[in-house]
């Protein structure tokens, strides 16, 4: 069960001076700060700084109205460190400890690894030979993704984070568990009898999650250009969605019911087979093309660093069928992609017509109900209706109700770092990746890597909603990608 604590705790920030730290991290930080969570905080990283040119780079990084900084900013510390120096960690257990007893911090230690995923086995063994994780309280270890690049790395590098931690103190973050809409999945399904009971293959025709991006692959194209749509989006973030509308109810609101669940519904994902290939997935590339703003966009062939002769895909369509009584039958299609038209994550759910429904025979306008959870830019439902129109002859519209997080409310709702940091020091697991899960997700991915070679590489206009094969794939099965909405 959870601990509904909140601190304190000693912090070691890995990658103290990363992207990822000053962009999201540090910002985070200051809101539990704010929200009276306990802890001081360790940064390391190569890089030369003295305690105070660290606290002066985090400063940059904080909210100009941010009013509490300098209590923030004296609870950081600095120390250069590189991984590979067995030497630096006893240096790292000397400071830790002298500020552990500083701020009464009783052992409690929370390892952040912020860093590439080729230094996540020599840190995790040299916290352990330096004897910073032996320790009177409790210790947890947060990483990072990518966690491997196929079952068998993810294997091996998390039998490495067993010698030294329990599954139970290893978080494993998908940050897109930390989104507002989609921590409101469950809710939304569970906590509405009016959902739940036409939660299945009786009422619902499809399901459709896009996780559409106008980016391009920016400065991370030695990364992407090694992992691609499928293993970078697919993978991680994807399945999480796709498992969070799937699942069975727990039978307990408990972290461990709750991902117990979620592995099920990964273990029914049918994996892919090369039979029909073309019928289940796409894999495309963006070539050059005019975002909907008029700014032209190079294709991925001229990014720099991307080799011309590259066959990464920047996008990925598939249809998955999960093999369980309440999924039977139903098709659950995914895209995801760079340099698309629109920033945007949605899921849509089609509801079935009513069989030899007179309405759809005499009414043009009419169409299938909807429910859209709508996860970002926008956070909130929509339930599309047909309604009749104020005229004589009957005819509908479609009408949308909505319910918005955005808007005024915008502010007050977390990011999700800050949510995800916040379950971490409360001991909250529900919202980090368990080991099954991801493993079963890795033997899905493998099976749909193992297809690449009989599924040719389409391409796509930077600026659209992907290659046309998208929309064949859904057509096949006489359907089709609902257009991405906006709430206003
Ligand atoms: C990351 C991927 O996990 O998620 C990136 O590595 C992607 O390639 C990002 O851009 C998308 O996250 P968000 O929160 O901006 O949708």
């Amino acid at each position: 069960m959870v601990e509904a604590t909140r601190g304190p705790v000693l912090i070691f920030m890995f990658g103290a001076t990363g992207d990822l730290a000053r962009r999201k991290l540090y910002p985070a930080l200051y809101e539990l700060f704010r929200k009276d969570y306990k802890f001081a905080v360790i940064g390391m990283a190569r890089r030369q700084h003295t305690h105070e040119s660290y606290r002066s780079m985090i400063d940059r990084t904080l909210n100009p109205s941010a009013d509490q900084r300098r209590r923030f900013l004296k609870r950081f510390y600095y120390q250069p460190l590189d991984i590979g120096n067995p030497n630096h960690f006893v240096l790292l257990k000397n400071i830790s400890d002298q500020i552990d007893s500083q701020y009464h911090l009783k052992g409690n230690r929370i390892f952040y690894l912020s860093l590439a995923p080729r230094f996540f086995g020599t840190a995790t063994i040299h916290l352990k030979k330096s004897g910073l994780t032996e320790t009177d309280g409790w210790k947890r270890l947060v990483i990072e993704k990518p966690f491997g690049n196929n079952l068998a790395s993810a294997r091996q590098l998390n039998s490495e984070l067993l010698k030294v931690f329990d599954e139970s103190e290893i978080y494993r973050i998908d940050h897109y568990l930390g989104k507002e809409m989609v921590q409101n999945i469950e809710a939304l399904r569970f906590a509405n009898p009016v959902f739940e009971s036409v939660w299945n293959h009786r009422s619902i025709a499809n399901v459709q999650i896009t996780l559409s991006e106008t980016l391009g692959v920016g400065d991370r194209a030695n990364y992407y250009d090694q992992t691609g749509a499928l293993l970078d989006m697919v993978q991680n973030h994807i399945m999480q969605l796709l498992t969070l509308t799937a699942m069975e109810p727990p039978s307990q609101f408990d972290p461990e019911d709750i991902r117990q669940e979620k592995v099920k519904v990964l273990k029914s994902i049918r994996p892919m087979s090369r039979d029909n290939i073309a019928d289940k997935i796409v894999r495309a590339q963006y070539k050059a093309g005019v975002m909907p703003d008029g700014t032209r966009i190079s294709g991925y062939h001229e990014e720099n660093n991307i080799n011309e002769t590259s066959d990464t895909e920047t996008f990925v369509a598939a249809r998955f069928f999960i093999d369980n009584y309440r999924w039977t039958g139903v098709p659950f299609y995914i895209r995801t992609g760079k340099r698309m038209a629109t920033k945007c994550t949605e899921v849509v759910i089609e509801f079935k017509d009513i069989p030899n429904n007179p309405y759809f025979h005499k009414f043009t306008h009419i169409g299938p109900n909807l429910l859209v959870i709508h996860i970002q830019p926008d956070a909130g439902l929509s339930l599309k209706l047909n309604v009749k129109q104020f005229s004589d002859d009957g005819e509908t519209s479609p009408v949308s109700m909505n319910f918005s997080r955005t808007g005024k409310s915008k502010n007050v709702v977390p990011d999700a770092y800050e949510r995800l940091l916040s379950d971490c020091l409360k001991g909250d697991s529900t919202n980090f990746t368990r080991w099954d899960e991801v493993a079963y997700s890795w033997a899905l991915t493998d099976s749909i890597v193992a297809t690449w070679n009989s599924v040719p590489l389409d391409y796509y206009e930077a600026g659209t909603m992907g290659p046309k094969s998208s929309d064949k794939l859904l057509a096949k099965d006489g359907f089709r990608w609902w257009p991405l909405t906006r709430m206003e």
